[in-house]
C-alpha cells in the first residue's frame, strides 16, 4: 500500500513538471501564432509584392515537375539502375525484398519529393549510428485520446509542431535496414498487408510499427530540406487523418500493444547551427 502510494506521489509530481513544461511550450507557440498572423497581416497589405512571389515559386515548381535527375556521380562511377515492375497493385509492393541489394541502408522515398545531397548524406550519416532504427525527414505522431476510451489517435505536422514529439518518421523519405524488408512481407501479420491494399493506405504505419515492435526505441527525426513538388496524392484527399487513425487502431489490435513509442529528440547537423 505504502509502495504504491509513494509512486503514486511520484508519478504525479512528475505529470506536474511535464504539464509545466507543456504550459510553457504552448505559451511560447502562441506568441509565435500571433508574430506569424501579424506577418501574414503586413505581407496581405503588400499584395503586389506577394504576387510575384507565387508566381516565382510556381514557375520554379512547373520546371522541377517536367523531370528528374539523379545527381552526385563520385569519381566517376555509375549510378546503378534497377526497376521492378510489379504486376499487382498494391502499396505493399514499396516493401517487396530487393534481391541482389548490396547495401544494408535503404533510403526509402516518394516519387513526389526532392532533397539536397547533403540532407541525404546527413540522414544516412545519422542512420549508420543507429542501423536498425528508423531515420527520416516526416515525423508523425499518435496519442490516446481520453475522449474515446483507450483509444489512438493520428496526428500530422501541426500535432508534432504543436506537442514537440513524435513517435513514427514515414517511409516517403526515410533510411532503414534492409532486413525489414523481408520482416515486412515474410513476418508481419498478413492481416496487416490485407488491409493495406485493401485501403491503398498506412503501409508507412505499418513499416513504423513492424521497426518500432523489433528495436523497442523511437524512430530519428532528422532536420532537413526536403521539397514536396506535389500535392496529388493520398494525403492531400479529405479525412485522411481519420483513416490514418483507423490504420493506428486496427494495428494496435493486431499487435495486441502499441509498440510505437514517442520522443521529441532531433538530430540536427552541429555545423548549421552557429549559436550554442
Ligand atoms: C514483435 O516483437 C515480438 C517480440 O520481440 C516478436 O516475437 C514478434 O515476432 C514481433 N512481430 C513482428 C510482426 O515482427
Amino acid at each position: 500500500m505504502r509502495g504504491s502510494c509513494l509512486l503514486n506521489r511520484r508519478t504525479e509530481l512528475r505529470f506536474r513538471q511535464i504539464a509545466m513544461l507543456t504550459m510553457k511550450s504552448v505559451k511560447i507557440k502562441l506568441l509565435l501564432c500571433c508574430c506569424i498572423a501579424l506577418t501574414v497581416i503586413l505581407l496581405a497589405g503588400r499584395a503586389s509584392t506577394f504576387t510575384v512571389w507565387s508566381n516565382r515559386s510556381l514557375q520554379r515548381y512547373s520546371v522541377t515537375r517536367k523531370g528528374y535527375a539523379i545527381s552526385n556521380f563520385k569519381d566517376g562511377q555509375q549510378v546503378k539502375l534497377k526497376f521492378d515492375i510489379n504486376k499487382e497493385d498494391s502499396l505493399n509492393n514499396r516493401f517487396k525484398e530487393i534481391k541482389d541489394l548490396e547495401t544494408d541502408a535503404v533510403f526509402s522515398i516518394d516519387d513526389d519529393v526532392i532533397f539536397p545531397c547533403s540532407s541525404v548524406e546527413f540522414a544516412f550519416n545519422v542512420w549508420k549510428s543507429a542501423p536498425d532504427t528508423m531515420v527520416g525527414f516526416v515525423p508523425r505522431v499518435h496519442w490516446v485520446d481520453s475522449s474515446h476510451g483507450d483509444n489512438f489517435r493520428y496526428g500530422g505536422w501541426w500535432s508534432v509542431w504543436w506537442m514537440g514529439t513524435y513517435s513514427m518518421v514515414l517511409s516517403k523519405a526515410a533510411f532503414f535496414h534492409k532486413k525489414y524488408f523481408s520482416l515486412y512481407t515474410n513476418e508481419m501479420q498478413a492481416s496487416i498487408r490485407e488491409y493495406v491494399t485493401k485501403n491503398r493506405n498506412c503501409e508507412d504505419i505499418a513499416m513504423s510499427f513492424l521497426v518500432a515492435n523489433a528495436t523497442g526505441a523511437p524512430a530519428i527525426w532528422v532536420k532537413g530540406k526536403i521539397f514536396e513538388t506535389g500535392s496529388t496524392g493520398i494525403s492531400s484527399l479529405g479525412g485522411h487523418n481519420e483513416k490514418r487513425t483507423e490504420c493506428v487502431n486496427r494495428f494496435v489490435a493486431e499487435y495486441g500493444r502499441m509498440p510505437l513509442i514517442s520522443t521529441s529528440v532531433k538530430a540536427v547537423d552541429s555545423r548549421s547551427i552557429w549559436f550554442w
